[in-house]
């Protein structure tokens, strides 16, 4: 089965968030199954940069706004996948955050920017760019490369079939009505049956109404976002696509995220050798000015800092962690609001809160090895990929009971063994009381070290994730949208 994914992030290149992990790890883990994968990314610098033997593949020339574009193919460093790379250097030769320039604005031609890539996506689907590949399956990840497929949907069938992958229906691509020209699209999508909502122009409903299979990225979200409450006003378009709209939790990279052979962390460990982890959590509370206090509860939370991720409830559930005689450790960046309230919470307590704003790959693996506990408590959560990381490095999952954070962690009251702390109400009580049972929890040894064992040994590679996503790829080769 060929497979073209298309994507805006890649780890280590492009990263905002958990899409530039799973576009980095999932292609891979296909091709070791068998698949036959390539990407498809926007020439931003760092990829650019990166890509080794480049050679053109069709010189595209003015389009979008950009007189000069090309279609390269060659292949990123460390990865055996070619990768074709859109080279439009008007539209995409910006440093920094893929989305927004250095103020926190959205670029004002996203909407340019994000179309060439759902239109080179289905020109490549189509057989139009590349004579020697022509993808069986076509599969967008998020709203960047959701107009894919109603350009796929628009044209004359291509063969090619159409995933489409929502990793948060939050972020949606919505720009003004009077830019539709641009696109190129039949005018007959110009409505709330196409791509119009609530007189706006939405890339997500591209991907939602015109691929032949949606997936979200937990089993649990996909139930979410047919319900109003976590919808974002699309829950009526997701509940009318029935069965086409699945969850398939994502997996970890296991080659970046392993305690038993991770660069960054002063001491390796695993399950059989635990040890490590004491030396690590020494030396990260040396390393962010912790007290050395061997007997707290040591709380790490490694996030984006929006309201998604619910750390105003940290903040209000904070003077109960220290009364337990907890510490906590964040890192993250965001909101302005909340960077001032966390760094005012450091403030007033040296030695047991800090917070480093700002973005460190190497801090973030040091900071999920020496914690005891990994707080996520979302308002919604699509998947949640350091939860996960906290599992296998023996750090336990403190999560609100919501998303892929339900699906993948388990408290004493389900039916298999618990692997972390669950709280229901969105609430700086119930966050509150969950932060004192892990507290107590860790007073008692044997327990503490059950909970520990059973986070470790849960399967997380991305092995079984990604046959179920060759099992969807053929239903939707087979059975595509009517
Ligand atoms: P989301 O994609 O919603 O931000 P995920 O949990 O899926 O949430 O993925 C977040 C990813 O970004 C993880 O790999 C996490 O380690 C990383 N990350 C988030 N904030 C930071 C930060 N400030 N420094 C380093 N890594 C971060
Ligand atoms: C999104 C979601 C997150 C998910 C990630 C990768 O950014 O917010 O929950 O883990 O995508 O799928």
């Amino acid at each position: 089965m060929r497979v073209l994914h298309v994507a805006a992030e890649i780890y280590p290149l492009v990263k905002t968030g958990g899409l530039a992990d799973v576009v980095a790890a999932l292609p891979p883990a296909q091709a070791r199954q068998g698949l036959d994968v390539r990407l498809l990314l926007p020439g931003l610098p760092a990829v650019l940069e990166s890509v080794k033997g480049a050679r053109t593949v069709v010189d595209i020339g003015a389009c979008f706004g950009a007189l000069r574009v090309r279609l390269l193919l060659g292949r990123l460093p460390g990865s055996l996948l070619p990768v074709y790379v859109i080279e439009a250097p008007y539209l995409y030769r910006r440093e920094g955050n893929p989305y927004q320039d250095g103020r926190g604005d959205e670029w004002p031609d996203n909407l340019q920017r994000f179309a060439l890539l759902g239109w080179v996506a289905a020109h490549i689907a189509g057989a139009d760019a590349d004579a020697q590949w022509v993808p069986e399956v076509m599969h967008a990840h998020d709203w960047h490369a959701a107009m894919a497929c109603a350009y796929m949907a628009d044209h004359a069938p291509t063969g090619a079939a159409s995933v489409y992958t929502v990793h948060n229906l939050a972020f949606q691509g919505l720009f003004p009505m009077h830019d539709w020209p641009l696109l190129g699209l039949a005018s007959r999508l110009m409505s709330p049956a196409g791509l119009e909502y609530h007189g706006q122009l939405s890339f997500m409903k591209a991907g939602l109404k015109f691929a032949d299979r949606v997936v979200t990225v937990s089993p649990r979200y996909a139930r979410e976002i047919a319900t109003p409450e976590f919808g974002c006003g699309l829950d009526g378009v997701i509940r009318a696509r029935g069965e086409q709209v699945s969850g398939i939790l994502n997996g970890i990279d296991a080659k970046v995220w392993d305690p038993a052979r991770d660069s960054a962390l002063a001491h390796r460990y695993d399950a059989e050798r635990p040890e490590g982890k004491l030396v690590c959590r020494r030396a990260l509370q040396a390393e962010m000015g912790l007290l050395p206090d061997d007997g707290a509860l040591l709380v790490t939370v490694i996030s984006r800092l929006t309201a998604q991720k619910g750390l105003d409830l940290m903040l209000a559930a904070l003077p109960a962690l220290l009364q337990a005689g907890g510490q906590l450790a964040l890192q993250g960046s965001g909101d302005a609001a909340l960077e001032a309230a966390l760094l005012e919470a450091q403030r007033a307590h040296p030695g047991r809160v800090v917070c480093r704003i700002g973005y460190d790959e190497a801090r973030a693996h040091r900071l999920i090895a020496g914690a005891d506990v990994i707080a996520v408590p979302s308002r919604f959560e699509p998947c949640g990929l350091t939860q996960l990381y906290g599992l296998r490095y023996g750090t336990l999952p403190l999560v609100r009971r919501v998303g892929g954070l339900a699906d993948t962690v388990a408290d004493d009251d389900g039916p298999g063994a618990a692997t972390g702390f669950i709280f229901d109400a969105a609430t700086p009580a119930a966050l509150a009381q969950a932060l004192l049972r892990a507290a107590e929890l860790r007073r008692q040894p044997e327990a503490w070290q059950a909970r520990w064992a059973a986070a470790m040994a849960q399967e997380l590679s991305w092995d079984g994730p990604a046959a179920r996503y060759a099992r969807l790829y053929e239903a939707a080769v087979a059975n595509p949208r009517r």
